[in-house]
């Protein structure tokens, strides 16, 4: 998202009550219902979204970990959810000028560190989830890029700084955007 100066923001879980939520969810400490959950990602979402409109007016450039793709992604890849659905709760969050996606077989995934602990970290589902993520690549009015993420992380990032930076002059003076609007 556009600006000068830059932010990361990681959705951070454990810093709001809802955030708790999802973190124990996802730690396997609590259950609770699909549809439930989605709700409680994409509020964990809204609830930073003040915040992130304060700095993106202040002209910070924020780069956002656990964005709506992967709710959207995640939720659609369980049985009996439909993509359109899943959207809903998170339309109207900001726009992103770019989204990157790290492209990473769930094979070599698996062989990175501490895969398997926690929920949905499993190879099927990880395959449905990339399914839904190639259906939501589709989307033209988005700016989607896939990045090859088995590359050295030298490389990864300097290809990641290059496009980063084309972006950010290319929307410098561009209004804020609404997502799936
Ligand atoms: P993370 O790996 O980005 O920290 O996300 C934690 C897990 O939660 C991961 O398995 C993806 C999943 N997830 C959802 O199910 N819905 C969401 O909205 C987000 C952001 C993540
Ligand atoms: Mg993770």
């Amino acid at each position: 998202m556009a600006g000068g100066r830059g932010a990361l923001i990681v959705l951070e879980e454990r810093t709001t009550e809802i955030g708790q939520l999802i973190s124990a969810y996802l730690a396997r400490e609590r259950e609770l219902e699909d549809h439930a959950v989605h709700l409680l990602f994409s509020a964990n979402r809204w609830e930073h979204v003040t915040s992130m409109k304060e700095k993106l007016h202040q002209g910070i450039t924020l780069v956002v970990d656990r964005y709506a793709f992967s709710g959207v992604a995640f939720t659609s890849a369980k049985e009996n959810f439909c993509l359109d659905w899943c959207k809903q709760p998170d339309a109207g969050l900001p726009k992103p000028d770019l989204i990157l996606f790290l492209q990473l077989s769930p094979e070599e995934a698996a062989a990175r560190g501490n895969f398997g602990r926690e929920r949905y970290e499993n190879g099927p589902f990880q395959e449905k989830v990339q399914q839904s993520f190639c259906q939501l690549m589709k989307e033209k009015t988005l700016n989607w890029k896939t990045m090859d993420a088995s590359k050295n992380i030298e490389d990864l990032h300097r290809e990641i700084k290059t496009v980063a930076e084309e972006i950010m002059q290319e929307v410098k003076n561009k209004p804020l955007g609404e997502l799936w609007k």
